[in-house]
C-alpha cells in the first residue's frame, strides 16, 4: 500500500503535522479525509498515472484555449511546452479549463465578462488540488481576469503570455491589429477607399494566432505582468508562434514547480511597491488605458487603493520612451527583437522599484542586471529623446469628472489638448448610431462630442465604445480628430482626443448625465481640466427635472453585475471581491 493512504499523524489527534500538498490539498468533502484521497487517486488512475506521479507536486495549467479565441491559437503548443517543463522539474501538470474571453466575440463587451472569469479562475484553483498554477493568458480582459482571481486565491502562480500575432503587409505596406484596423475603417468611412480594398486589407490585418500587434491592452497587460514579477524574465515580448515563445512557455512550467517548492505565493509579488513599477511600465509604454482600470482591480483583490492623482504626478516624470503604435510605429515583434521589457526597464531602473520580488525568487533589480549589457536598437528611446516627454496617460478633474477620468495623451493630437468647445451629445450607444452619420446632425469640426450611458453600469461592462467616430460628414471632409467624452473605455489600439472612464458615469447620476447640446466643455490637459462651463445650479434643476433612473436587472449574471460593478476609479471590480484588509494605496506620493 502505498504511504499516500497511511493515516495522517496529528498532534492532538487534530491537526495534522504539515501543510498537505499535491493531490493532498483541496479534498472533496465525504466527511472522512482518508476515503477523499483514495477516491480521488482511484479515480485519476483511471486516466493512467502511477502513485509515482501522483506524488509529486501537482502544477495546475489553466487552459483559455477556444475556438472563438483566435488569439489564444498556440494554446495547445504552449500547453505542451509548459508540461514539459514542469515535468523536467519533477512537477505534474495537470491542464483544466476556465473561460476564455475574445475581445471580438463577447457581447455586450468583454469587459462585461472580465469579473466572471477571475471569479472562474479564482474559484477552481481554490476547489482543485495545485501546488501551483500557471495561468495561461493573453487577450485582453483574460490576463487581467486571471490575475484577479488568482491574488485572491493566493497560492505560487506564474503568468504565461499568449504573445503577440505577425504583423501582415497590404500593398507594401505593414499592418497589424488594430491600430490598421481603426485607420483603415476610418479611410473607408471617409470614402477615400473602396470595397474591395477594405475586403483585401481584411485578409492582411492578422497574419497569425496571437493577441494585438501594438501596444494596446493585451501588450499593455503582457508588459505590465512582467513588470508586476508575475512572468518569467522576458515573458511579454516574444510573438505567439516563435520558439521564444514556446521556450518561455518551457521555463514557465520549470519556474512553477520551483515556486510551489519554495511556498513563493502571490501576495510576496503582488506589493504595492510591485504596483507602482506596473503603473512606471504602464506610463512609459504608452500603454492602453485600459491598464489602469485592470491594475486598480488587481491592486484591489490585494487591498490596495489606487492614487489616480499621485499615478498623475508620477505621469509628470515618467517620460512614453517605447515607439509602438498607436502612441509611436512599431509593432510588438520590433519590440521583443529590440531586448523588450529588458530593454526598458533597464532604461526605466531609476525610477523602479528594484526590490520587489518576482517569480524566479530574484528581485527586480538582478533580472535587470541579468539582462545584460544594452544594445543598439530604435524602438526603446533613451530618455533623453522620448517619443512624448510624460507618461502616456494623464489623469483629469473637474465638475463634469468629480471621480476623475483619464486621457491617452501620448496618441491624442497635440492641437485639441487645449480646447474649449461646443457639446454635441449622444444619450446613448444607439443614439450614436441613429444619428452620427446623418445630413442633418448639427456638428462642426470644433464641437466636442460627448456620448452617455457607456460606464460600468450603463452600457453595462463599459465598452470599447469612447473611440466615438468622425461625423461621416466631417470625415469626408477630411476632419481626422475632435475632442470626444464618454464614461466608457476605448480600446489600447485607438487613437484620438479622447477623455475616457469619467467618473461617476451618467448612468448613476453623475454630472455627465446632465450635459445637453450646445453646453460648453473645456479641456485642459496641461492643467488636468475637465470642465463643463455650466453653473452648478442650473445641473442641479436639470437633475431635479430629469432624475436618473439606475439600471437594474432581475436575475442571473446580469442582477449580479448590476448590483455589485464599482465605478472605474474601483477598477469595475466587483464590490465583494475586493480584499476585506486594506493594505494602503499605491503609488506612494
Ligand atoms: Fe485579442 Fe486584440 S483582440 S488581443
Amino acid at each position: 500500500m502505498s504511504d499516500t493512504f497511511k493515516k495522517t499523524p496529528s498532534k492532538d489527534g487534530a491537526q495534522p503535522e504539515r501543510e498537505p500538498g499535491g493531490l493532498r490539498k483541496s479534498l472533496t468533502n465525504y466527511g472522512d479525509n482518508g476515503f477523499s484521497l483514495f477516491l480521488r487517486k482511484a479515480f485519476i488512475k483511471g486516466a493512467g498515472y502511477t502513485d509515482s506521479a501522483l506524488d509529486r507536486p501537482v502544477i495546475g495549467i489553466v487552459n483559455t484555449g477556444s475556438a472563438y479565441n483566435p488569439c489564444h491559437g498556440n494554446a495547445p503548443q504552449l500547453i505542451e511546452a509548459v508540461k514539459r517543463g514542469v515535468m523536467l522539474a519533477g512537477g505534474l501538470p495537470m491542464d483544466f479549463p476556465t473561460i476564455s474571453i475574445a475581445e471580438s466575440f463577447s457581447q455586450p463587451t468583454s469587459m462585461y465578462l472580465r469579473n466572471l472569469m477571475s471569479i472562474d479562475t479564482e474559484e477552481m484553483i481554490r476547489a482543485q488540488p495545485m501546488d501551483a498554477v500557471v495561468l495561461i493568458g493573453g487577450c485582453d480582459k483574460t490576463v487581467p481576469a486571471q490575475l484577479m482571481g488568482a491574488a485572491s486565491a493566493n497560492i505560487p502562480t506564474i503568468q504565461l503570455i499568449t504573445g503577440s500575432m505577425l504583423t501582415g503587409a497590404h500593398r507594401g505596406e505593414r499592418v497589424g491589429a488594430c491600430t490598421d484596423c481603426r485607420r483603415y475603417w476610418g479611410r473607408f468611412r471617409a470614402e477615400e477607399i473602396d470595397e474591395t480594398e477594405i475586403a483585401a486589407v481584411n485578409n492582411q490585418l492578422v497574419a497569425s494566432v496571437g493577441t494585438c500587434s501594438v501596444m494596446g491592452t493585451a501588450s499593455t497587460m503582457a508588459c505590465i505582468a512582467e513588470a508586476l514579477g508575475m512572468t518569467v524574465p522576458g515573458g511579454a515580448s516574444p510573438p505567439a508562434v516563435t520558439s521564444d515563445r514556446m521556450r518561455i512557455a518551457e521555463m514557465t512550467g520549470t519556474q512553477a514547480v520551483q515556486m510551489a517548492r519554495d511556498g513563493l505565493t502571490i501576495d510576496k509579488i503582488l506589493t504595492a511597491e510591485a504596483f507602482e513599477n506596473a503603473m512606471r511600465v504602464l506610463l512609459a509604454i504608452g500603454g492602453s488605458t485600459n491598464g489602469i482600470v485592470h491594475l486598480t482591480a488587481i491592486a484591489g483583490r490585494m487591498g490596495y487603493d489606487v492614487d489616480l492623482k499621485a499615478l498623475d504626478r508620477m505621469g509628470r516624470e515618467t517620460p512614453v520612451l517605447v515607439d509602438l503604435k498607436p502612441s509611436g510605429s512599431h509593432y510588438m515583434e520590433d519590440f521583443h527583437k529590440a531586448g523588450g521589457m529588458a530593454t526598458l526597464l533597464r532604461e526605466l531602473k531609476p525610477l523602479l522599484n528594484l526590490d520587489t520580488l518576482t517569480v524566479t525568487g530574484r528581485t527586480l533589480g538582478e533580472e535587470i542586471e541579468a539582462a545584460g549589457p544594452a544594445f543598439e536598437q530604435d524602438v526603446v528611446r533613451p530618455f533623453d529623446r522620448p517619443i512624448f516627454p510624460q507618461g502616456g496617460i494623464a489623469v483629469l478633474q473637474g465638475n463634469l469628472a468629480p471621480g476623475g477620468a483619464i486621457i491617452k495623451q501620448s496618441a491624442a493630437n497635440a492641437k485639441l489638448m487645449e480646447h474649449e468647445g461646443r457639446a454635441v451629445v449622444f444619450e446613448n450607444a444607439a443614439d450614436l448610431a441613429a444619428r452620427i452619420d446623418a445630413d442633418d446632425l448639427d456638428v462642426n469640426a470644433d464641437d466636442i462630442l460627448v456620448l452617455k450611458n457607456i460606464g460600468p453600469k450603463g452600457a453595462p461592462g463599459m465598452p470599447e465604445a469612447g473611440y466615438i467616430p468622425i461625423p461621416r460628414k466631417l470625415a469626408t471632409a477630411g476632419v481626422k480628430d475632435m475632442v470626444r467624452i464618454s464614461d466608457g473605455r476605448m480600446s489600447g489600439t485607438a487613437f484620438g482626443t479622447i477623455v475616457l472612464h469619467v467618473t461617476p458615469e451618467s448612468a448613476v447620476g453623475g454630472p455627465l448625465a446632465y450635459v445637453q447640446s450646445g453646453d460648453r466643455i473645456r479641456l485642459s490637459v496641461a492643467k488636468r481640466e475637465i470642465s463643463l462651463l455650466v453653473s452648478d445650479d442650473e445641473l442641479a434643476a436639470r437633475a431635479a427635472r430629469h432624475p436618473v433612473t439606475v439600471p437594474k436587472a432581475e436575475r442571473g449574471y446580469r442582477k449580479l453585475f448590476f448590483d455589485t460593478v464599482t465605478q472605474a476609479d474601483q477598477g469595475v471590480d466587483f464590490d465583494f471581491l475586493r480584499a476585506t484588509e486594506h493594505r494602503g494605496t499605491t503609488p506612494r506620493s
